[in-house]
């Protein structure tokens, strides 16, 4: 579905769950495929190595409170596995080649209990769900025979059985013993390979079937990498806690699963010797996969018959594991990639400050020129780098290669300057010496072709003796070779300036690879691998510079195409090279409405966090908006919002006027980039925008923001032709009013436009109303020459202000938005100024990260940082975090 085509949602709260009934009640195995559908089991009753009693006694207690307590209504829904965004792949489909579930008919019973059974007192205690008198409370209305239902399963995937004869300790499958806590291979589908799950339980009901309760681990096909799975290593699990019931019958035989401590790397560390491991737990909510808080090799078995209980998630672990890998650091540097005009990183360096981090972006990378002098202008302590993204990472290799190499060198005190002369240069043909150059310094380096030479290599920018920096030449390191010194004085300088990071010197790095050949408007999309297509490439380099760098965080943004296109293949992409780097990751998407502005917009967020870090949550929506555009059904769980009934405290949706009610008035032919306000800020929205760069950081001592900026710039429009601008005078001023209200059409029964069989031509003789408009979506479009309204929350800011196909025209001013009211759209503070040509300064703004999102993101992810956050997926941001600048939000008396 493309963007403008309605998918209406409620947010925050999602859609009701579905029926819980299951037709079927037949206990088939249940996978880990399955399980991610519906939700963890409640109460996160994990293994833990400690099999403490009392902890034991402590979950049970918790798991049986919660299913007692669960409202359906109250949760999210669970898309059904074939829908879902970690659902089936090939050969491991829960629903295909079901394993043969009952006992065997004929021959001797292959799989049965031995041993006692666990006495009556200690298996209540152990269990106690399964033997509440009133358990029927809880079990589904079919509670007959032996599957019942358990209510806290929204796709009854996960069924309970409730009418329990007694609990053993033990059972022998083929021959072999299996002990409670044993990790064995459940049957899987008839042409696919087998589950993996750990053994919680041994039950038998009192229709004498024999159960086990079973622990899934994932393999990497089974979560949402899907198919990129198989380029993982086939012995990597996913933990998780996902668990049901099933037939003894369904245990294959064992197999030994060891946890892995999570590393970048797993080189130099062997893993001990076992069927499989695992490092990391995967949650489909959210397609979150996020550390193991353990420090164990193995994975032990609880020595019968002690119960399995939780592995310890407890955030403090974390914290306390974090800090004392003494990684915390005053100030955190940024690379931001692809930058633009910097709407990413500008958020999330604001939010980061208002949670009381000092995130820098000190490298920013983008190949166009425009957008590069914007990132000039605004952020004077940034490294720009005007460079396509594989270029710069060539030159980050080579930078490292040369820094290792003349560093190294113990730094010789710099001779005297000596004439050092390109003497290959300066030879003639016929070897006779040309008059000599001599180089002065170098003054850039970069890695590909800036002259067009048809050689792509590492190149330095030499100012030569004699001349001025417009003289300047871009040569070959090849040419140099005479001239180490100078080398050797520009890379230590480079070094200690940090012109450019090496790995390990960058904290975070954010970015939002375009990825062209996905846009729904792109008829040439490669729909069959569009990995292979150039224009996706980005996504790849993407994370091969993260895979360069291995930075602590990284935030990966884009448009809600990558889940939709191609089965999602790009998103999941994206996540499975995460994951292969052994990087957390978590994946949101999040609608630029939610935080605060007058704009839907919905976008992708890809989180990534270093193994010795906490993985960054995503800030919970401050403003009660409808989503308005469809995200594709299987990535549901994904979209940011509350949970049906959970409780909130949200602010009123804004509006157009909140945002631009203020801004002094200018015509289609408005030339000035720089005016006064005129008028004073009219709304919080309002005031907040026109804040001061200090404020925004807390950098001032006081409240400063309106007095500091008294300037506007960019308040232009991008002027309409003579005829667009005659046309646009005679649409009315009137919330809803379109090419429809302009003469020489008339509107059909079916709400179509046609042309009047009378024409009313304009003084330059063409008509009132251009036939694009009359075609446009059959004639049945209202949005070419649309008007805004002070009262309406706009689609999406696009690269282009194009009043042909969207309404974009001011609701009182002939002319369409200008790039300021586009900019406060897109939450930019007023004091940034925007540098190009106005089409390009547009595409700037369109293109940008809405700042609101990002700053509400960097909140998160400095609270990530300091450890303050948990390991739950969802945050809250503080009241009013939307409209307060970090100065607010550290003095909340103060008044702006
Ligand atoms: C969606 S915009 C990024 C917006 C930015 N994140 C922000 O919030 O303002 C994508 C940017 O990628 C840049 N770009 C496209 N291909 C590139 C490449 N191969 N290397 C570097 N930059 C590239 C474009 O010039 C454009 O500015």
């Amino acid at each position: 579905m493309a963007e403008g085509d309605h998918h209406q949602l409620t947010n925050p709260a999602l859609s009701p769950p579905p029926p819980l009934l299951d037709p079927n009640p037949n206990p088939d195995p249940i996978t880990p495929t399955q399980l991610q559908n519906g939700h963890e089991a409640p109460g996160k009753l994990e293994i833990s190595p400690k099999s403490e009693e009392f902890m034991e006694a402590k979950l049970l207690k918790q798991k049986f409170e919660m299913l007692k307590s669960l409202d359906r209504n109250s949760r999210r829904r669970s898309p059904r596995l074939v829908e879902n965004g970690g659902g089936e792949s090939s050969g491991n489909t829960a629903n295909s080649g079901k394993p043969p579930l009952k006992k065997q008919k004929s021959g001797r019973k292959i799989s049965f209990f031995i041993g006692d059974r666990v006495p009556p007192d200690e298996a209540r205690r152990r269990w106690p769900w399964r033997y509440e008198e009133n358990n029927v409370h809880f079990s589904g209305q079919n509670n007959i025979g032996h599957a019942s239902k358990c209510e806290n399963d929204d796709d009854d995937e996960d069924q309970l059985i409730l009418n329990i004869k007694c609990h053993y300790s033990q059972a022998k499958v083929a021959n072999v013993v299996f002990n409670l806590g044993d990790c064995a291979y459940i049957k899987g589908p008839k042409r696919g390979p087998n589950y993996i799950g750990r053994i919680l339980e041994f039950f038998e009901s009192e229709d004498g079937e024999d159960y086990c309760r079973v622990q899934w681990f994932f393999r990497a096909q089974d979560t949402v990498i899907k198919d990129d799975g198989i380029s993982h290593d086939e012995k990597r699990l996913f933990y998780s806690t996902l668990m049901n019931d099933n037939l003894l019958d369904c245990i294959v035989s064992k197999v030994k699963v060891v946890q892995s401590a999570p590393n970048v790397s797993l080189k130099g560390r062997p893993i001990p010797e076992c069927d499989f491991y695992f490092d990391m737990k995967y949650s489909v909510d959210y397609s979150t996969f996020s550390k193991v808080i353990t420090d164990t090799t193995d994975l032990p078995s609880p020595s019968p018959p002690m119960m399995t209980t939780g592995i310890d998630t407890d955030i403090k672990c974390i914290v306390d594991e974090a800090s004392n890998s003494g990684l915390c650091k005053p100030e955190l540097a940024l690379l931001d990639m692809y930058a633009g005009c910097g709407g990413m990183s500008t958020g999330l360096c604001f939010g980061a400050k208002a949670s009381g981090i000092n995130l820098v972006t000190r490298w920013a990378v983008d190949m166009d020129e425009a957008a590069c002098e914007s990132l000039r202008f605004n952020h004077p302590e940034t490294q720009i780098r005007n460079e396509s993204a594989e270029d710069f990472l060539d030159l980050l290799k080579e930078w490292d290669r040369l820094s290792k190499i003349y560093a190294n060198h113990e730094v010789k005190e710099l001779k005297p300057r000596v004439r050092e002369v390109d003497e290959d240069k300066n030879l003639k043909a016929d070897g006779k010496r040309n008059h000599e150059y001599e180089v002065d310094k170098l003054v850039d380096i970069c890695y590909g072709d800036p002259t067009e030479t048809g050689k792509r290599g590492i190149k330095f920018q030499v100012r030569w003796i004699g001349y001025s920096s417009k003289d300047d030449t871009w040569e070959p390191i090849e040419n140099l070779g005479k001239c180490q010194e100078r080398i050797q004085d520009f890379v230590l300088k480079g070094i200690k300036a940090k012109i450019l990071p090496r790995p390990g010197e960058v904290d975070v790095i954010c970015g939002g690879p375009p990825c062209q050949g996905i846009s729904g408007y792109n008829r040439f999309r490669n729909v069959d691998s569009p990995l292979d297509d150039e224009r996706n490439r980005q996504i790849k380099i993407f994370m091969d510079i993260v895979d360069f760098l291995r930075p602590k965080y990284i935030l990966m943004e884009n448009v809600i195409d990558i889940l939709r296109f191609a089965n999602g293949c790009l998103g999941r992409y994206a996540i499975s090279r995460l994951v292969h780097m052994h990087y957390q990751a978590r994946l949101g998407i999040m609608a630029a409405g939610c935080y605060g502005l007058p704009q839907f917009r919905l976008r992708v967020f890809l989180w990534g966090a270093h193994p010795h870090e906490i993985l960054p949550q995503f800030p919970l929506p401050t403003h009660n908006v409808v989503i308005q555009y469809g995200f594709p059904s299987e990535f549901e769980r994904n979209v940011v919002a509350y949970d049906e009934g959970q409780s909130r405290d949200l602010e009123k949706v804004i509006v157009l006027g909140d945002a631009i009610s203020d801004l002094p008035p200018v015509g289609n032919d408005e030339i000035h980039d720089n005016m006064p306000y005129k008028k004073s800020p009219e709304t919080e929205f309002q005031k907040y925008i026109r804040a001061s760069e200090s404020d925004m950081m807390g950098s001032s001592s006081s409240c400063t923001s309106t007095c500091n900026n008294p300037v506007l710039y960019d308040h232009l429009p991008y002027p309409l032709g003579n005829d667009d601008y005659l046309r646009i005078c005679k649409i009315p001023k009137r919330k809803g009013a379109s090419f429809r209200d302009l003469p020489g059409i008339v509107i059909g029964s079916d709400n179509s436009v046609r042309r009047a069989e009378e024409q009313s031509l304009m003084p330059s003789g063409k008509p009132w109303v251009p036939e694009y408009a009359i075609s446009f979506r059959d004639g049945r479009s209202t949005k070419p020459f649309g008007r805004l309204w002070w009262d309406e929350t706009v689609a999406t800011v696009f690269c282009f202000p194009d009043h042909h196909s969207r309404p974009i025209l001011h609701p009182e001013q002939d002319r369409v938005l200008t790039l300021r009211e586009c900019a406060r759209l897109q939450g930019f503070p007023d004091y940034y100024k925007f540098c190009g040509k106005l089409k390009e300064r547009y595409r700037q703004v369109g293109n940008a990260v809405a700042v609101s999102v990002s700053r509400s993101l960097g909140y998160s992810l400095g609270m990530a940082v300091q450890k303050l956050s948990s390991d739950k997926h969802l945050m809250t941001l503080p009241p009013k975090f939307s409209h307060s600048t970090t100065i607010q939000l550290k003095s909340p008396s103060s008044d702006i």
